[in-house]
């Protein structure tokens, strides 16, 4: 006996009862981006661990635990892209895109995490990651995050909040980590596991711990916007005052480190409290010294990725979810000649209206059948072709929906333009 096989654990299908709502996110997304003079860009879902390892850093969470690795064939150690920014940046190298150019670029896919699951939370997700490279800010940086605010207001979205931060120059979060360092040396035995292992690789990690006893120690830490360096000081406080202007509010959050090792100076976060423990929505910095770190000549630039599922979720509990699409014309037919006849008229419907949705009954069934499945289409009109019509070369237009409900008969040569008319008639 066969055995069903399950989807993998983490992984989600998303059926075509839910695609309406992603599609409006998507497209209202591509719409935005657009509109600021972002191009999209594809690239690949697998790429070297060693690109991985060297952009997000050996001591993350993502890097340590999370990552789908496997040897191909080949014998070479890969990865599924666990984030899309390490790609985009490889991708910019590669191709010789840099030379002092500026991009502004994003790209939309699946990301691969080898998380715990839960709400909110899977093993494959969607990102839309936005990227601009060669600009050093804080210009670009309030551009990035108007940008995400107007995709909130276009999508009816109010409960999400913005949290910023500055993580400073690469020297002085060096310096910064330092000082953290001789903090949580101090209070050592009270640290949990976890946070005892990141104290050498990565202090900064231990601030968004989420274990009560450490967060107790973390509460009293030196706080890192108080040891920002001058340059970093002012850009960030031209970030703010940038946000002002424009009306976008703000908390400004000295926790907000983020899980990628490649961040310095702008950080920031969009957060809601509509999806349980999973709270961010949208999240980003800038990594002036990624591209650099990564053999391409140095380039300030800064991004964000979506998490289009949780984005999605709250879109359809705000009750902002689009209605599904639903065709103009439901073809029905009976009898072998009619059918046939009812196709070749979907063709010439589909040849003279084009954008018009036209949908045929496949397969015979009684008129009755036909016309509740017609009904549940949602089409606005049906076109219904009988051994009788057939005998007589007409169609029948019986109106499914609206004010007018009279059923009428056409010629067959006619029937393209009385659907027109009707069509535009009861837009
Ligand atoms: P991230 O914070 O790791 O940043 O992920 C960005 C967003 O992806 C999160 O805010 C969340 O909405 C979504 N997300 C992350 N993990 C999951 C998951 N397991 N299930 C569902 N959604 C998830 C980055 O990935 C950076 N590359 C962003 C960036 C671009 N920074 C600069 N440029």
């Amino acid at each position: 006996m066969s055995r069903n096989i399950p989807p993998v654990t983490g992984m989600k299908d998303v059926l075509a009862a839910e695609i309406g709502v992603w599609q409006h996110v998507e497209r209202t997304m591509a719409g935005v981006l657009a509109a600021y003079g972002y191009e999209e860009m594809r690239v690949p879902v697998v790429e070297h661990t060693d690109l991985f390892k060297r952009a997000i850093g050996e001591y993350t969470d993502v890097v340590e635990k999370e990552m789908y690795t496997f040897t191909d064939q080949g014998g070479d150690s890969l990865t599924l892209r666990p984030e899309a920014t390490a790609g985009m940046v490889r991708a910019a190298i590669s191709n010789g895109l840099l030379r002092g150019a500026r991009l502004k670029v994003w790209c939309q896919g699946p990301m691969f995490r080898h998380e715990k699951p839960q709400k909110g939370r899977y093993r494959q997700f969607t990102q839309i990651d936005v990227e601009a490279i060669g600009f050093a800010g804080p210009d670009v940086d309030i551009e990035l995050i108007a940008l995400t605010h107007r995709l909130w207001k276009l999508l009816g979205l109010t409960r999400v909040k913005l949290q910023i931060n500055s993580l400073g120059t690469p020297e002085a979060r060096r310096n910064y980590r330092e000082l953290l360092k001789q903090y949580f040396l101090q209070h050592l035995d009270q640290l949990d596991a976890d946070s005892k292992r990141r104290l050498e690789g990565n202090p900064l990690r231990i601030l968004d711990s989420k274990i009560p006893a450490t967060q107790a120690i973390v509460a009293n830490a030196p706080v890192l916007t108080e040891h920002l360096d001058t340059e970093s000081q002012a850009h960030f406080a031209e970030l703010k005052a940038g946000l002002d202007a424009i009306g976008i509010p703000y908390t400004v959050n000295p926790r907000l480190v983020r899980g990628l090792d490649y961040y310095s100076r702008t950080v920031f976060e969009w957060i809601t409290d509509a999806l349980g423990s999973q709270d961010a929505v949208c999240s980003g910095g800038r990594y002036d010294g990624l591209i650099a770190q990564l053999g391409g000549e140095a380039t300030p630039a800064i991004g964000f990725a979506m998490g289009v599922e949780r984005v999605v979720e709250l879109t359809r509990l705000a009750g902002q979810a689009p209605a599904a699409a639903a065709p103009d014309v439901f073809l029905m037919a009976q009898g072998e000649a009619a059918q046939r006849a009812a196709l070749k008229l979907s063709e010439q419907l589909r040849d003279a209206l084009p954008g018009r949705g036209v949908v045929v009954h496949c397969g015979s069934a009684k008129f009755k059948t036909q016309f509740r499945r017609a009904d549940e289409s949602g089409a606005r009109i049906a076109l219904v072709i009988g051994e009788d019509e057939l005998a007589r070369g007409v169609v029948a237009l019986k109106p499914l929906r609206g004010a007018e409900t009279t059923q009428t008969e056409h010629p067959l040569a006619e029937v393209t333009a009385r659907v027109d008319e009707f069509l535009r008639r009861s837009t």
